[in-house]
């Protein structure tokens, strides 16, 4: 009876010490995951380095994981948040100017993930549009999200980078603005941009050409150069548009390819590019084999993956064509990449 009443305690203590081990486990992995998300005092001495836009109070960074996270999204805070949070309306000073179907909205939601940053949400089409650009700077500076002075707002707008009007517009703006470029295989990019297209027209119930047929002219069987989807992909073209206003050096081309991949080191590059102190990590990221994508970890409790219409599967294209894009491709990517300094390896 003693022995069976002895067994059943130490049954119990055992059970009861892996619980304690359990929970002392959990909570050791919880403030270290938490710890990289909220920054533990004191700031500067984290972030080093002498006094700029890198500095932010611990407030802001907490703020940006809650309340401001909720006007962002409503972009309609109250009059008194706005005067207790010393909260501000700002223009961008990082435009991710390009590439359509370059990753553009994944580059935009991923920087999102860094506490000095503050995304746009909505393509504001502000220097694309005529009739936007007519309504004047305080219309854009309004379509603005709310922010801390010391957060950087950025936005995007694919269409910036191919439009005649926008580098001149810009630069009236802000001559000293960043410029985020995004680019991938220009192939891969021109179908990308096709995929989206036919799928529009298939919601549409219309009837559409075949990739071969649009990016081939049918009488010379050279590329089609009149083709847009081509064109956009031609990037050493409109860059050089761009460069009559702006020095290569307020340019950072991001590998859209490797943002898909390999994120982390795209992400981290553009922190050093924005002056920004890093902060993204690992842990921000994660690959979700559903999707077949890297979603965004904000904290704990909030994650996130990019929409369906992100990550499309594209059609099958005949190899002779795409063999063909490749080699009419080749010397721009040669220009491009000796341009910017960056080189893609692309085929
Ligand atoms: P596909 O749909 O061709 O795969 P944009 O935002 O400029 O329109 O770019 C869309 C592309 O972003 C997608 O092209 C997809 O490959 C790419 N992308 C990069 N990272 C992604 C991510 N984490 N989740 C979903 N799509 C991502």
């Amino acid at each position: 009876m003693l022995f069976k009443q002895q067994a059943w305690l130490r049954q119990k203590l055992l059970v009861l010490g892996s619980l304690a081990v359990g929970s002392l486990l959990y909570l050791v992995a919880r403030v270290g995951s938490l710890d990289r998300l909220q920054p533990i005092c004191p700031i500067e001495g984290r972030f080093g380095g002498a006094r700029s836009q890198a500095e932010f109070p611990l407030r802001a960074l907490q703020f940006k994981r809650g309340l401001l996270h909720e006007f962002r999204k409503s972009n309609n805070a109250s009059k008194e948040q706005v005067r207790l949070h010393d909260l501000v309306q700002q223009l961008p000073k990082a435009i991710i100017i390009g590439v359509r179907k370059g990753g553009t909205r994944a580059l935009l939601e991923m920087l999102n993930l860094h506490p000095a940053v503050v995304k746009a949400s909505q393509e504001i089409h502000f220097f694309d549009n005529d009739e936007n650009y007519a309504k004047g700077i305080e219309w854009y500076r309004k379509k603005m999200p709310f922010s801390y002075p010391q957060q950087i707002t950025i936005e995007k707008s694919p269409a910036y980078f191919i439009t005649e009007e926008v580098p001149e517009r810009i630069y009236k703006m802000n001559s000293s603005i960043k410029l985020l470029i995004i680019v991938r295989e220009p192939t891969t990019r021109a179908i990308s941009d096709y995929t989206q297209v036919l799928e529009g027209k298939e919601r549409k119930n219309k009837t559409y050409y075949k990739f071969e047929k649009l990016a081939i002219d049918p009488n010379t069987c050279e590329v089609n150069t009149k083709y847009k989807a081509v064109r956009t992909s031609i990037y050493t073209k409109h860059l050089e548009r761009w460069l009559k206003y702006f020095p290569i050096e307020q340019f950072h081309v991001v590998d859209g390819d490797r943002l898909i991949t390999e994120p982390l080191p795209e992400l981290q590059l553009v922190e050093k590019f924005l002056n920004l102190p890093p902060r993204i990590s690992q842990y921000n990221l994660y690959f979700n084999a559903t999707r077949g994508f890297y979603c965004l970890r904000f904290n704990i409790i909030f994650n996130k993956c990019l929409a369906g219409s992100k990550g499309r599967i594209h059609p099958e294209v005949d190899p002779s064509v795409i063999t063909k894009l490749r080699k009419f491709f080749h010397p721009f990517n040669q220009k491009f990449y000796q341009i910017t300094g960056r080189t893609l390896n692309w085929p």
